[in-house]
């Protein structure tokens, strides 16, 4: 007998979940001791676009390749090196962008596959006592605008000239599950200018918003990150995000499943701190500045 609960407190242990009964005899799952096992259990997986060229990346790398600037001086930074800065700091690549369209190699970005991959950051925040948030937060070094018509379209010409929006240095995009007694119950996705939640059904194991749904791959939830701009969808194809006055094009994200970024490969997590004051590895976070360069055209 003895033998039998050790062995049920040792797996226990091993799972680094504490599992107890209520009076209503169902099990709630206390998760404070298994949040890395949580974060990696639902990381989504996340399609990058065919013919992708702006790959994501560590904030390792895109430190490597750009400098910090804060007033008149500007420094090399690493993630655990990083200040807090102000809202005025801003980072600028090392090399300089010639013009607006420029590109420089780090804005390719990091190997994406099976075997590496970059880093997904996890941060976990206690809601109350049942629940929990976990926001994925993914980097990319270079968000790729759009090409829009600024002119005229006439029999499907365009008059007028193109202007490329949104090109920039530096691209977070996010997701945020929130777990309700360690199991999903909803899944936040920003895309662009808005956001959606998606209510968890565990009938057709998918999180839902209306007729809209997202996939799940076990335990994953699968989102599309949209060609260039990197924007979370939940199916792939041809979304219209913003509707131009009727003489400009649409601003669109195409979607498509091109690589596999399968992110609980390397999840690396973190608790929410209200204060700031992430230290080590995690210093980064407090940075308040931007990822990118100044004269990035923001739309
Ligand atoms: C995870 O990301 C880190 C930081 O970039 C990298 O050093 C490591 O090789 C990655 N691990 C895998 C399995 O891809
Ligand atoms: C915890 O927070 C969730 C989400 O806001 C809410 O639905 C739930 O009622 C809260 N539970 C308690 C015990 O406060
Ligand atoms: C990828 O998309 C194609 C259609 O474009 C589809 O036939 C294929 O099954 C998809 N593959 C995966 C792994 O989702």
């Amino acid at each position: 007998m003895g033998v039998v609960v050790l062995f049920v407190l040792t797996f226990q242990i091993f799972l680094g979940t504490v599992i107890r009964g209520d009076q209503s005899g169902t099990t709630h799952v206390t998760i404070d001791d298994n949040l890395g096992t949580l974060a990696s259990t639902y990381a989504p997986k996340v399609w990058l676009a065919k013919d992708e060229d702006y790959n994501p990346s560590s904030v390792g790398f895109h430190l490597e390749n750009v400098k910090v600037y804060d007033g008149a001086t500007s420094y090399s930074s690493t993630p655990s090196t990083l200040s807090t800065c102000s809202e005025n700091c801003y980072m600028s690549s090392n090399q300089p962008l010639e013009h607006a369209s420029a590109t420089l190699p780090f804005f390719s970005g990091e190997q994406v596959g099976p075997s590496q991959q970059p880093p997904v950051y996890a941060v976990v925040k206690r809601i109350n006592e049942t629940a929990t948030d976990i926001l994925y937060w993914m980097f990319y070094p270079y968000n790729r605008g759009k090409n829009v018509c600024i002119g005229l379209h006439i029999f499907g010409v365009c008059i007028g000239g193109y202007s490329t929006f949104g090109n920039h240095v530096g691209d977070w995009e996010y997701a945020t599950m929130r777990l309700v007694d360690g199991q999903p119950h909803q899944l936040f996705v920003s895309s662009h200018d808005f956001g959606g939640i998606y209510d968890w059904d565990a009938a057709s194991q998918t999180y839902k918003k209306g007729e809209d749904a997202i996939q799940t791959e076990g335990t994953h939830p699968i989102l599309y990150s949209a060609l260039g701009s990197h924007g979370l969808w939940s199916t792939p194809g041809s979304h219209v995000y913003k509707d131009m006055p009727a003489i400009i094009d649409d601003l669109r994200d195409e979607t498509s499943n091109g690589t596999a970024w399968d992110t609980w490969r390397n999840v690396t997590f973190t608790m929410y701190r209200p204060d700031g004051g992430y230290t080590g590895s995690w210093a980064w976070l407090n940075f308040k500045g931007r990822w990118g360069n100044r004269k990035a055209i923001k739309f």
